[in-house]
């Protein structure tokens, strides 16, 4: 039996258009998926929609439509977006379906038989933009005067009846949880934010609401709608069959990974593991919160106009030079600044000149001086070798601590050697005096060209799968078990053709 992995992005609001910043978390999450899945794990990877609560029935006022037909439309452009990103999930769940209205009330159920949820009235501060509560001593007036979040989202002043999760009673065993397992939230900076968060008692949670509609009714009492993170939270087991736990998917709970940004951490590591507890299931393994994407140093905004549209910059570049530069660009956790030229760059640099090269000159050699098949291995100079043996495990570690440009980093070490091995090894010399010696040189280039070209299926799925076709490597030859057999030396490679054209803008 494989072993499992489950993998989740957030459920994106349904309050606009898609953007990069939605892109980035769909895509770290597919290499996650593809990864593990040649690595031979059995994956389900989740993604979808959240489409309950307030912000979302005003944007739906907004556009003149009731929240249905709204989130109808909207949530198709996220599929979308999944879509054109190449993303590989095996389920696109949406908040306004049946079943989840089924599970959100199945946990409201056991949370309250289980005697953690009680009546009360919540007074209070409420930002409608993040759909989350403020502490008074959390807010500031900006320059237009209005009283806002750290977040910078207005607040409004709230008094209702509400029901609230004791979530107060979770607080030490969620301290316990977080200093027992070190690899609980990630990055280190993250946990440290929420650890010190935790320094402070922790309040119950308001967790219904009764000035507006669109939620999930709460059983018992229609007055009142969830709150709708904890309808949102509960999105993850839906699409496993909860309440059902004989489902059949129910067996990848519990997840081994959401990933989200850093501006929900804490309802991934605080509200959700203390629901989790509260309702006697396992947590996450593993949250992950990756940081956030400026555009050319400024902070993207519809009233700005900047909002980078993933679908037309793919249009331009491809989408695996996307999917490279996003992940590439930066670390994993931090924050970063989108710009054109910075694009441009890494697609001219790395893809087109370091690897591209690598292999255009490599195939097009073999192609006219050693008969276009793959050629016989001898006792070509070791340089390579260390590459070629270490590189599957030292991505499979980066990947695992989503490291991905670490992972990327190392790999293109291993092209830049590549590129000084061919130098140094002049096979057009070879080719006068040593033609034996000339294969071996080109035989270990497949080689290394054909691991680098395996390990970056998942970050660059339609370019690795040409490259991998001019190398000779089957289909069923593709995982990271199969490294282990080589080509043979004989297989007809195609003619090759370059897989990454250096991109010239536009004079005009
Ligand atoms: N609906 C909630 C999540 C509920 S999960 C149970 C939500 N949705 S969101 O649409 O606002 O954000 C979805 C994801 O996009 C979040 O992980 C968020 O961090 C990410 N990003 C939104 N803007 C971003 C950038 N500018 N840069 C990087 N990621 C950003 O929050």
């Amino acid at each position: 039996m494989k072993p499992l992995y489950y993998v989740t992005t957030p459920i994106f609001y349904v309050n606009g258009a898609p953007h990069i910043g939605h892109a980035y978390t769909m895509i770290a999450a597919d290499v996650l998926a593809r990864f593990k899945r040649l690595d031979g794990y059995e994956v389900y990877f989740l993604t979808g929609t959240d489409e309950h609560g307030q912000k979302v029935e005003k944007a739906a006022q907004d556009a003149g439509l009731s929240p249905q037909a709204f989130t109808d439309q909207i949530s198709t452009n996220f599929a979308e977006l999944a879509a054109q990103m190449n993303i590989t999930h095996d389920q696109f769940i949406r908040t306004t379906e049946a079943r989840h209205r089924v599970a959100s009330q199945a946990i409201w159920n056991k949370l309250q038989a289980n005697g953690h949820i009680y009546l009360g009235g919540y007074e209070g501060w409420y930002a409608i933009r993040d759909e989350a509560f403020y502490d008074e001593s959390e807010l500031s007036t900006n320059a237009a005067g209005q009283r806002v979040a750290p977040t910078g989202a207005p607040v409004e002043f709230v008094t209702e009846p509400s029901y609230f999760f004791r979530m107060s009673a979770f607080q030490e065993q969620l301290i316990a949880h977080i200093h027992a397992n070190p690899d609980f939230i990630g990055p280190v900076a993250r946990r440290n934010e929420v650890l010190g968060f935790l320094k402070e008692p922790l309040r119950d949670l308001s967790i219904s609401r009764t000035s507006f509609k669109w939620g999930v009714p709460v059983p018992g009492d229609e007055a009142h709608v969830m709150y709708v993170w904890l309808d949102a939270l509960t999105n993850y087991i839906t699409a496993l069959g909860y309440p059902d736990e004989n489902a059949e998917l129910w067996k990848f709970w519990p997840a081994d990974l959401h990933l989200v940004g850093k501006d929900i951490i804490r309802f991934h590591t605080v509200y959700w593991p203390t629901m989790l507890m509260a309702a006697g299931l396992p947590v996450p393994k593993r949250v992950f919160a990756h940081g956030w994407w400026t555009v050319e140093g400024e902070k993207m905004s519809k009233s700005v106009g900047n909002v980078i549209d993933p679908a037309e910059l793919a249009h331009v570049f491809s989408v695996d030079a996307i999917r490279y530069f996003l992940l590439r660009e930066i670390t994993f956790g931090s924050d970063g600044d989108y710009s054109r030229a910075a694009l441009i760059r890494r697609l001219n640099v790395e893809l087109a000149n370091d690897l591209g090269n690598l292999a255009q000159r490599t195939l097009s050699f073999i192609a006219k001086n050693a008969g276009g098949v793959m050629p016989v291995r001898g006792k070509a100079d070791a340089t390579l070798d260390g590459f070629i043996a270490a590189l599957p495990g030292q991505v499979r570690e980066a990947i695992d601590r989503q490291g991905f440009n670490d992972a990327l980093e190392t790999i293109w070490v291993a092209i830049r050697a590549g590129n000084a091995y061919i130098d140094q090894q002049a096979p057009w010399t070879l080719r006068k005096t040593d033609l034996v010696q000339m294969e071996a040189v080109l035989a270990k280039l497949v080689d290394l060209l054909r691991v680098v070209a395996t390990l970056l299926q998942p970050f660059m799925p339609e370019s690795m799968a040409k490259m991998l076709d001019q190398l000779g490597v089957s289909d069923d030859a593709r995982d990271i078990a199969t490294l282990l057999v080589p080509i043979a030396s004989g297989t007809v490679l195609p003619p090759p053709a370059g897989v990454f054209p250096r991109f010239v803008e536009d004079a005009a």
